[in-house]
Order: C-alpha cells, then sequence, then structure tokens
C-alpha cells in the first residue's frame, strides 16, 4: 500500500489555516497555496537519488552531491492544481510540466475529462499529481489511472485535503502511488465539499466565484 504522509510542518499548518479562512482574499490564497507546495515538496522529494561528483571549489577539489535518477514531470490538475505548480517548480527548475483537465460532474461527483497534455518522456520521468483537493478521490484516481494508460510508473499524489475515504479510494485503485497532504478533513458534506474543508479551491484561486 502506498504511503500517506501528513507534511505537519508549523509553516504549512499557520498557511493552511490562513487559506481555510472564508475572508483571506483571492490574492492571498493563491499565494498561500504557491508557498505551501513549495514547503512540501521538501517531503515529496526527500527520496530523490543523489551521486557523488567532483568539484573544484575555490578552496580544494571536493566529492559533492548531485541529484540522480530520474527527472520529475509535475501535472497539475486543472484547474486547481495549477495553483501549485510554481511552488514546486521553484525548488525544481528542471521538473517539465504535463496538464490534465477533469472537472467534477455536480450531480454525480463523477470526473468529467477535458484536456490532456504531457511532455513527450514522460514515462521516464517521476511524475508528482498536484491538486489541492481531494474530495471523493475521483479526480486523483482519474488523472492517475490516464497516466498510468500512457506508461508512467513512478507517480506520487501531492494534495493539500483529503478525506479518510478518498485516501482509502487511493490505496485501493493505485496501491503504488504514495500521498503527501496538509491534513485530513473528516468528511463531505451534502454538495462533495470537504468539511471544514477551504470552500471551492479553483473558485478562490481564479476569482470566478
Ligand atoms: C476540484 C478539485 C479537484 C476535485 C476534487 O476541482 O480541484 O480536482 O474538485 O474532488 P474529487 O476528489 O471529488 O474528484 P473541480 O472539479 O471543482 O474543477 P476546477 O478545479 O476546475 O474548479
Ligand atoms: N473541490 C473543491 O474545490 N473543494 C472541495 O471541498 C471539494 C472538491
Amino acid at each position: 500500500m502506498g504511503k500517506v504522509c501528513v507534511v505537519d510542518h508549523p509553516l504549512v499548518q499557520h498557511k493552511l489555516s490562513m487559506m481555510r479562512d472564508k475572508n483571506t482574499s483571492s490574492k492571498d490564497f493563491r499565494e498561500l497555496l504557491e508557498e505551501i507546495a513549495g514547503l512540501m515538496a521538501y517531503e515529496v522529494t526527500r527520496d530523490l537519488k543523489l551521486e557523488d561528483i567532483e568539484i573544484e571549489t575555490p578552496v580544494a577539489t571536493a566529492v559533492a552531491k548531485t541529484l540522480s535518477g530520474r527527472q520529475i514531470c509535475l501535472v497539475p490538475i486543472l484547474r486547481a492544481g495549477l495553483g501549485m505548480v510554481n511552488g514546486v517548480q521553484k525548488l525544481v527548475p528542471a521538473a517539465k510540466v504535463g496538464h490534465i483537465g477533469l472537472y467534477r460532474d455536480p450531480d454525480t461527483l463523477g470526473s468529467v475529462e477535458y484536456y490532456a497534455k504531457l511532455p513527450e518522456d514522460v514515462t521516464e520521468r517521476s511524475t508528482i499529481v498536484l491538486d489541492p483537493m481531494m474530495a471523493t478521490g475521483g479526480s486523483a484516481c482519474t488523472a492517475i489511472s490516464y497516466l498510468k494508460s500512457v506508461g508512467c510508473t513512478s507517480i506520487r499524489m501531492l494534495a493539500l485535503l483529503a478525506v479518510p475515504t478518498a485516501i482509502e479510494r487511493l490505496n485501493r485503485e493505485h496501491p503504488d502511488v504514495d500521498l503527501f497532504v496538509a491534513a485530513i478533513d473528516p468528511c463531505l458534506n451534502d454538495h462533495g465539499y470537504i468539511v471544514p474543508g477551504l470552500g471551492d479551491a479553483g473558485d478562490r484561486i481564479f476569482g470566478t466565484r
């Protein structure tokens, strides 16, 4: 089963509380999301492989560490996942970005695919799926299934909030995928929103409602 890591760093928790506040502006919400994504990137990339290289410092020859192994592809789920890209890419500037467009049907809560564009070498990369919200878990699972259908074998999921049922679904459908979240909220309301959650992430990022 994939590991579930709750990133409980005080800075992440403080910023998440600010995001939850309904009075937080769209501008601040976007900035906080980007900052949290960057902070969480440390944990998501903790096990990246390193190799030794020899370099000349101004003082001496040194054996130093450099990243080796697979390069990274970030895969934001449109729209809300877009708000996490810059925060992670600042720390991993060589990461390529693929996009998967999904929206939730408001009646069935099922996810509907409308767009996908991935880098040509995506199957050689470690992919990190980005979406702040895992409510039913349908969007995350659909995006991961799509990545697998094109041949991706190394997939991680980075979200801000998930509910236990969504985590169970991810573990059931994709037991090979590790999940990183900032918090686990207890449940969904009758409209499929995470409680207490932070509302509609896409609308708050883009000011559409
Ligand atoms: C939101 C969110 C996730 C999805 C989570 O997107 O960003 O993608 O809902 O819900 P789920 O776990 O039940 O699938 P939404 O469908 O509202 O689209 P948007 O980002 O374009 O607003
Ligand atoms: N999507 C959101 O943006 N918020 C929720 O609470 C659930 C799904």
